[in-house]
């Protein structure tokens, strides 16, 4: 079958992974235009990556014929409108993390795709990191007996753009853009079983000049059949990117770290090119990863996301995984602003951005006494 056709939508950090990740699945697909609104970098992007056209507009790329699937990686602000339009369009979508800024947006990407026949894929990487899908092939095979502790952290420096810090166009800190992996992990990992509660603690540490959002972040969940889920997220964490997880039955435990545990313990007087994301220096020493995109698993994403296209396999990531995630992203932020846990079902209506349910605790109080 031929390759699926695939339009990248931005220009910056995340679509350099994508277009990188599809370089190492020529079989399966190919990018075959990008459109990034800043006069000039789609195309420096499209010279970079030997893509063959650029766009301004995303809106003329979801006019290009030859594109079935588009990939958004733009603010998170922009997720909803893109989606919704590449559904018109007739385009399989591909969205970054998290999903989109309300759970309103969720449901409309998820109808707006449903309605058009096309899929909507969920990038949630972590279910495609080797080292974190041996674990969970280890778990499932009973490994660790009855699993009631799965841990989860993402921590770095800060982000690299400023969009990030707006909370009016992230939605949120370090538990809106590193705590919507954990919590996707934390689901898949225990068999995507339904979450119970949520408690999470949120404080602004170290940014607060830069940022109303929380830089420093745990968040507990419980699940039905009574396992936790342990989330640290900081925004706080110098010397590069920090991704692990551990996982805790009746039977046994594992440890994985995805990048330091996978790097090269490395002294350097005078630094050199590139350790690893986030990493300020590269002077002294440092710990310089190999193969980080395969580490965090976006070329085997993307290639189960094209062979999704092609109906050789069935996303195991979609629109629900992103939408389970952003109701238990509102649960965490108004259990931050009340100060105790949050029961689920929680879809409390006309929210602008999840973090208004820390920042203003009387429309958390309003939606947990109506969700009752
Ligand atoms: N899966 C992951 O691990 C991971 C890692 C980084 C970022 N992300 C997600 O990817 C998304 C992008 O993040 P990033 O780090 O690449 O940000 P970035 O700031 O590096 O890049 C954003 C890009 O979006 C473009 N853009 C802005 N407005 C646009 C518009 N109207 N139409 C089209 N493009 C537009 C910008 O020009 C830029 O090229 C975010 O949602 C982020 O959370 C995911």
């Amino acid at each position: 079958m031929s390759r699926v056709k695939v339009g990248i939508v931005g220009s910056r950090f995340q679509a350099d992974c994508i277009a990188a990740a599809m370089k190492t699945m020529p079989e399966e697909g190919e990018v075959v235009a990008v459109a990034s609104p800043t006069a000039g970098n789609s195309q420096a992007f499209a010279q970079r990556h030997g893509i063959p056209r650029a766009y301004q507009d995303y809106r003329e790329l979801l006019r290009d014929p030859e594109i079935e699937m588009i990939s958004i990686t733009a603010p998170n602000r922009l997720h909803a409108q893109i989606t919704i339009d590449a559904a018109e369009a007739g385009k399989h979508v591909v969205c970054e993390k998290p999903l989109c800024m309300t759970l309103e947006e969720a449901d409309a990407m998820i109808d707006a795709c449903g309605k058009a026949g096309v899929l909507l894929m969920y990038a949630e990487e972590l279910f495609f990191a080797p080292k974190y899908v041996k674990a969970k092939q280890m778990s499932d095979e009973g490994a660790f007996g009855r699993v009631h502790l799965v841990k989860q952290g993402e921590k770095h420096s800060g982000p690299h753009s400023e969009w990030f810090w707006d909370v009016r166009q992230s939605g949120g800190g370090a538990v809106m853009d590193l705590g919507c992996h954990g919590i996707a992990f934390c689901w898949w990992f225990l068999g995507k079983q339904k979450v119970k509660s949520v408690y999470s603690h949120m404080s602004t540490q170290v940014h607060q000049a830069r940022t109303e959002g929380e830089d420093e972040a745990i968040t507990i969940l419980e699940f039905e059949n009574g396992a936790i889920g342990l989330i640290e997220s900081s925004w706080n964490r110098p010397g590069g990117m920090d991704d692990s997880i551990e996982v805790f039955g009746d039977k046994g435990q594992t440890y994985a770290d995805m990048l330091m545990g996978n790097a090269l313990p490395t002294y350097s007087e005078v630094g050199f090119g590139y350790a690893v994301e986030k990493a300020a220096t590269t002077k002294g020493w440092t710990y310089p990863v190999f193969e980080e995109h395969w580490n965090y698993g976006f070329p085997q994403e993307m290639r189960h996301f094209a062979r999704c296209v092609r109906g050789k396999e069935t996303p195991i990531s979609d629109g629900e995984t992103g939408r389970v995630v952003q109701e238990v992203l509102y649960a965490a932020y108004a259990s931050a602003g009340l100060g105790r846990k949050v029961t689920l079902p929680f879809r409390p209506s006309g929210i602008a951005k999840p973090i208004d349910l820390w920042k203003r605790p009387e429309l958390a109080q309003a939606a947990v006494a109506a969700a009752r």
